[in-house]
């Protein structure tokens, strides 16, 4: 098994970073997401530098998405980073962790009035998505006697090798206006009196593990500005998304490193903006390449059944990690407490959902699993807690950050009580 390096095997059992997982399932309890903080800034420095290498104006825009812990959005404001914001709720979480305004973007295909409202009232630049967007915008920051700097999001029409899902920029997709029409929404945004068009969105989709696509997308955008330019818009910021992918199979996957993206991104950006005579800050929006790889979520065996093929019954399922049943995505799993013992059986690692599909890992070679151990769910840090659900009432667990030898909770684990805080009982029921 290959093991990213803040993952190891010490005496039988899995670690992250300095923790013994075994030992963090026992303290904190099952399911548990445990996330290295150290991992997060490494992943979050490896994509900057490689980035800047190249060109020094360089924003890096956490999508906030991924992991939309208070405590993730502090580690990376730390190190400078903004977000990209997709919500009311991210856009209060981003300035709650000390990030600027002027360094998020709002962005999203179906913003509110009090979306808009609240980007107004921050001061943060929105990615605008459609014309009858930009009009209520205008009336927003109006209303508010101000000007709201925005861009528009792009699509591109690229098709990307991913899950059909997560592929954003597909002519069909419901993100962006087409780049044909784009030139004419930039007049409309020049002409609207509370609206400063400055800059460029786009965003191909996820999990995308080749370089090329992210190339081409960076040519359609350098076309975009060229027409700007014509306009008389000079753009100050370009920003090319997300959707570097990780190789959630270590065994196989050939993922693109941060540095081969960038050598893939850069020259045509550099090649495209000296031609034009601009210099852009060039924007990007990584979400599970920063995060993904920090977290593993542990899980305890319940029982193990052979019936047809052999289950390991697990105490978490789609609720806490839906990637497996919504994409049919691979994630590693490691028997953490034999994490040396041989491989000997197969197993699927199932959930306690009532759904047929609540199946984490499917057919899975593993050392000898019994009622009581610990199992390791890797590569679980981006749309993993964030998408999680309290389906069949069950409450969501606990997330631990970790940093150096410290370990403690960035959330705590909801209790049934919690399940019933925010019902209500109808008068004619009480
Ligand atoms: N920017 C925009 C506008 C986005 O919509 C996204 C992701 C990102 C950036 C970050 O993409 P990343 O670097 O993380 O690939 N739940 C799915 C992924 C959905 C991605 C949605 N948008 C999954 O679990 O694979």
């Amino acid at each position: 098994m290959i093991l990213p390096s803040h993952l190891s095997v010490r005496g039988g059992h899995l670690h992250i970073g300095e923790h013994d997982t075994v030992a963090l399932a026992e303290r904190f309890g099952t399911p548990l997401y445990v996330t290295d903080e150290d991992r997060v800034r490494e992943n979050f420095r490896r994509l900057s530098e490689a980035l800047t290498a190249h060109y020094p104006k360089v924003r890096i825009l956490y999508a906030a998405k991924a992991n939309g812990n208070l405590a993730i959005f502090r580690a990376l404001a730390s190190l400078g980073a903004g977000a990209d914001v997709f919500s009311a709720g991210e856009l209060t979480l981003a300035l709650a962790a000390g990030m600027q305004p002027d360094t998020l973007l709002f962005n999203g295909s179906s913003k509110a009035p009090a979306d808009l409202a609240l980007a107004v009232e921050k001061g943060v630049r929105v990615s605008v998505d459609s014309l009858d967007e930009l009009r209520q915008l205008d009336r927003a920051a109006g209303a508010a006697g101000k000007t709201v700097e925005i861009a528009f999001r792009v699509n591109p029409a690229i098709d990307v090798p991913t899950h059909p899902k997560i592929a954003t920029g597909l002519a069909t997709s419901k993100f962006g206006i087409p780049a044909s029409e784009i030139l004419d929404a930039y007049r409309h945004a020049l002409a609207a009196e509370h609206i400063n068009p400055i800059g460029i969105h786009c965003h191909i989709g996820s999990q995308i593990l080749a370089v090329e696509p992210f190339a081409r997308e960076v040519e359609v955008l350098i076309g975009v500005a060229r027409d700007l330019i014509d306009i008389g818009v000079d753009p100050s910021f370009i920003d090319i998304g997300g959707g570097l992918g990780i190789p959630y199979r270590r065994e196989t996957d050939r993922a693109p490193a941060p540095e081969e993206y960038a050598g893939a991104v850069m020259p045509v950006f550099l090649k495209g903006i000296k031609e034009l005579g601009i210099e852009p800050e060039l924007w990007v929006e990584p979400g599970r390449w920063l995060v993904a790889d920090s977290t593993v979520l542990l899980s305890r065996v319940n029982s193990v059944k052979t019936a047809h093929k052999t289950f390991a019954n697990v105490d978490a399922g789609f609720n806490l990690l839906v990637r497996p049943t919504m994409y049919d995505s691979y994630h590693e799993v490691v028997a953490a407490n034999r994490a040396d013992a041989p491989a000997v059986r197969e197993y699927s690692i199932a959930g306690p959902i009532c759904e047929t599909g609540d199946i984490l890992a499917k057919d899975r070679m593993l050392p000898e699993l019994h009622a009581g151990d610990i199992i390791a769910v890797l590569d679980a840090g981006a749309y993993g807690f964030a998408m999680s659900s309290q389906y069949n009432s069950r409450p969501r667990c606990a997330e631990v950050l970790l940093s150096g030898g410290k370990a403690a909770l960035m959330r705590r684990a909801e209790t049934i009580e919690d399940l019933t805080a925010l019902m209500a009982t109808p008068p004619w029921q009480a």
